[in-house]
């Protein structure tokens, strides 16, 4: 098989580079190892920034996120005894909207079918080779264990931060920067109307908690835990007891409504960049180049992010042999990345405890200005609502 871009991956990253390829005229392969029904179940982030929904927009991919998804205007930020809006229109001009990440890989999917866009699901054992040739080429099995092979002009890592794509770059050629975080995320999932009207980001000495939501009916909630928590040792008492806690149950006569409990997990969390974001024909594009902690929202907008520079770069040195804008991919996506790397980080720290009473202090001092100052209000939503995409 040939195609223009083989793209590993039919995440956010790989669907949307798709879509925006096909706008400029190139054709590609969406390879995948997982079933289509897993992609579309797989519960994740479920807040895009304002940037995100003008690309999705832009592209006639916004119906069902203006009829089904919820704008808000800014965020609660709460520690014990105080709550504080930010509203974001008014600081930086710029809203959010909550619609899950797998509304927008529905959407994605139901646009790239109604064009025949090619998927291949299923596949196992990809691998990359002569990326540093213009022939660069793919070769996997298939469902049914046949050996395949797929040539491209270019090669699009979109595999998350467990494919192959950033391992098949040599070593000695790229760098990495990392930080592990000695907490985790348990979030659920459960059937109840949100007991807010926007997202409450809580401070707490028990640990950090999150009160977000997917829909007028359904509630998003995490908690910080240790990394090694084992999401099935908790009741579900338990865990409704620790949200009500740590996100100010009977504060000023605030209640958080608990409800039958859907899904559970624990999400480590790390902040990791690899750069550069590209090796010859090979690009890298989302989770495959970079991972942020969740404190923020970032990941899932940063992978759009990646791909609107990406799409146009590869248009122009497909179609007219145009190479100026591939070649300085990696350095402009990185700038935005480093820039979302940090937000996530510093929302994060300010956010967690980790049994460090200096540091807790530190924290609720960070939270006070942030939260009355019109500059530091004004920081965050910035970063929160989103950077332009060019920034
Ligand atoms: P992915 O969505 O990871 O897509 C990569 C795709 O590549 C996958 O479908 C994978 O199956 C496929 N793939 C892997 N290997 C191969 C291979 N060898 N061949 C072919 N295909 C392959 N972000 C937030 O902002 N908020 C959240 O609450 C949040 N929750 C998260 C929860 C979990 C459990 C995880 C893992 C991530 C979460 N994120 C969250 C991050 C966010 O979901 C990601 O940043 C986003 O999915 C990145 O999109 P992507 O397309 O780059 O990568
Ligand atoms: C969600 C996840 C986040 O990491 C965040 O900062 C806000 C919302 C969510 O899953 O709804």
């Amino acid at each position: 098989m040939r195609t223009q871009v083989a793209i590993i991956g039919a995440g956010p990253a790989g669907l949307l580079l798709s879509h925006l390829l096909a706008a400029d005229g190139v054709e590609s392969v969406v390879l995948e190892t997982r079933s289509r029904e897993y992609v579309a179940a797989r519960i994740r982030a479920g807040l895009l920034e304002s940037s995100t929904v003008d690309i999705l927009a832009a592209c006639g991919l916004d119906g069902r996120l203006r009829e089904q998804g919820l704008e808000h205007r800014g965020i609660y930020l709460q520690w014990p005894e105080e709550r504080h809006h930010l509203d974001f229109v008014d600081l930086v001009g710029r809203s959010v909207w909550v619609y899950g990440q797998t509304e927008v890989t529905r959407d994605l999917v139901a646009a790239r079918d109604a064009v025949g866009q090619q998927f291949v699901y299923e596949i196992s054992d990809t691998a990359l080779h002569d990326l540093d040739s213009d022939r660069p080429y793919l070769t996997y099995v298939d469902v049914d264990g046949r050996e395949q092979r797929l040539d491209a002009d270019a090669i699009a890592g979109c595999d998350g931060s467990f494919g192959p794509s950033r391992k098949a770059i040599p070593s000695g050629v790229g760098q990495t920067w990392e930080r592990a975080y000695p907490f985790a995320w348990f979030g659920i999932l459960a059937d109840v109307a949100p007991s807010t009207d926007e997202l409450i980001y809580a401070w707490h000495p028990d640990g950090f908690a999150l009160h977000s939501m997917r829909s007028e009916s359904v509630s998003r909630l995490y908690l910080q835990v240790p990394p090694d928590t084992d999401p099935a040792t908790w009741s579900d008492d338990q865990i409704w007891e620790a949200l009500a806690r740590r996100l100010g149950h009977g504060q000023n006569g605030w209640q958080l409504h608990p409800g039958p409990i859907t899904d559970r997990s624990v999400l480590p969390m790390r902040s990791y960049v690899y750069e550069p974001m590209r090796y010859g024909r090979l690009f890298l594009a989302g989770d495959a180049a970079h991972i942020v902690p969740p404190t923020g929202a970032k990941g899932l907008n940063l992978a759009v992010a990646d791909v609107a520079l990406l799409a146009p770069a590869l248009a122009a040195m497909i179609n007219k042999g145009d190479h100026a804008a591939a070649d300085s991919y990696s350095e402009r996506a990185l700038r935005r990345v480093w820039r979302c790397t940090h937000f996530s980080w510093w929302m994060t720290t300010m956010l967690h405890t980790h049994g460090d009473d200096f540091d807790a202090q530190l924290q609720k001092s960070q939270l006070q200005w942030v939260s009355s100052s019109a500059a530091g209000s004004a920081g965050l939503a910035e970063n929160y609502a989103g950077l332009p995409i060019s920034y």
